[in-house]
C-alpha cells in the first residue's frame, strides 16, 4: 500500500468532522490525492449497515450484535474503499476506526477487549492506521458543542457527562495502548488553532518529505 491512512478519533462533539474536512482540503491544496471517509460506513453494504446502526438505539441492540455489525461494515469499508485507495496512492482520512469499537462497544458496553481484537484480526488482519489523531477535550466543552448542533441527536450524543468522561478516558487509553500510531491533540480552542496543532503532527509524521 503506497498511500497513508489517517484516522480521527474522540468522543462526540470534539470536532472530528470539521478537522477531517480541514485536513482533506489542506492536503488537496498541496496537490496530494485525498479521500475522505467515515465509520461506520464504506461502500454500499457498509452504508446499509450504518443505516441499521444509526436507526436503532444502542439500548435496542445487544452489544455483541452491535460490535459484529460495526466490524461487518468495517470489513466492507476496508476491502472496497480503504485498501484500493491506499494502493492507488491516496491519503485516506477517516472519521473513526476500530479504536471507536474498543471504546463504545468495549468500554461503554463491556464487550471484552480480546474479543474485539480477535474480530479486528479476522476482518482486517494486521492493518493499522499510519496515524491516529485522538482529539481530546474536557467533556463540558464537547457537551456544549453538541448542544449547538442542528442535527437530531442519537443515543450516544445524549450521553450524560459521566459517560462522556468514560469515552474520553477510553480514547486516552487506546492512544496509550497503540502509542506507535497515536497522537493526542488538545481539541480546545478555535477550529484553526486545533487544526494548526494537527497539521504540525501530520507534517512531522507523514509529510516531512513533501514541502508545504
Ligand atoms: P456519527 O453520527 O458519525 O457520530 P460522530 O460525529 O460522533 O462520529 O455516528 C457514529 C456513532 O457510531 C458514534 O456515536 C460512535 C459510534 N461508533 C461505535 O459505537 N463503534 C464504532 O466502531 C464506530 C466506528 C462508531
Amino acid at each position: 500500500m503506497k498511500g497513508k491512512f489517517i484516522v480521527f478519533e474522540g468522543g462526540e462533539g470534539v470536532g472530528k468532522s470539521t478537522q477531517v474536512s480541514l485536513l482533506a482540503q489542506k492536503l488537496m491544496d498541496m496537490g496530494l490525492k485525498v479521500a475522505k471517509t467515515r465509520e461506520p460506513g464504506g461502500d454500499v453494504i457498509g452504508e446499509k449497515i450504518r443505516d441499521v446502526l444509526k436507526t436503532s438505539e444502542p439500548s435496542d441492540m445487544d452489544p455483541l450484535c452491535e460490535m459484529l455489525l460495526m466490524f461487518a461494515a468495517r470489513r466492507d469499508h476496508f476491502v472496497k474503499l480503504i485498501k484500493p485507495l491506499l494502493d492507488d496512492g491516496y491519503f485516506v482520512i477517516c472519521d473513526r476506526f476500530y479504536d471507536s469499537s474498543l471504546v463504545y462497544q468495549g468500554v461503554l458496553r463491556n464487550v471484552p477487549f480480546e474479543d474485539i481484537m480477535s474480530l479486528k484480526k479476522i476482518t482486517i488482519g494486521d492493518f493499522e492506521p499510519d496515524l491516529t489523531i485522538v482529539l481530546d477535550v474536557d467533556s463540558n466543552v464537547s457537551i456544549a458543542r453538541l448542544s449547538t448542533r442542528n442535527l437530531i441527536p442519537d443515543e450516544y450524543d445524549l450521553m450524560k457527562k459521566d459517560k462522556h468522561d468514560l469515552v474520553r478516558s477510553g480514547f486516552l487509553k487506546t492512544a496509550e495502548i497503540f502509542s506507535f500510531r497515536s497522537v493526542i491533540v488538545n481539541a480546545a480552542g478555535s477550529e484553526q488553532k486545533v487544526f494548526s496543532r494537527i497539521m504540525k503532527i501530520v507534517q512531522e509524521r507523514l509529510l516531512y518529505m513533501i514541502r508545504d
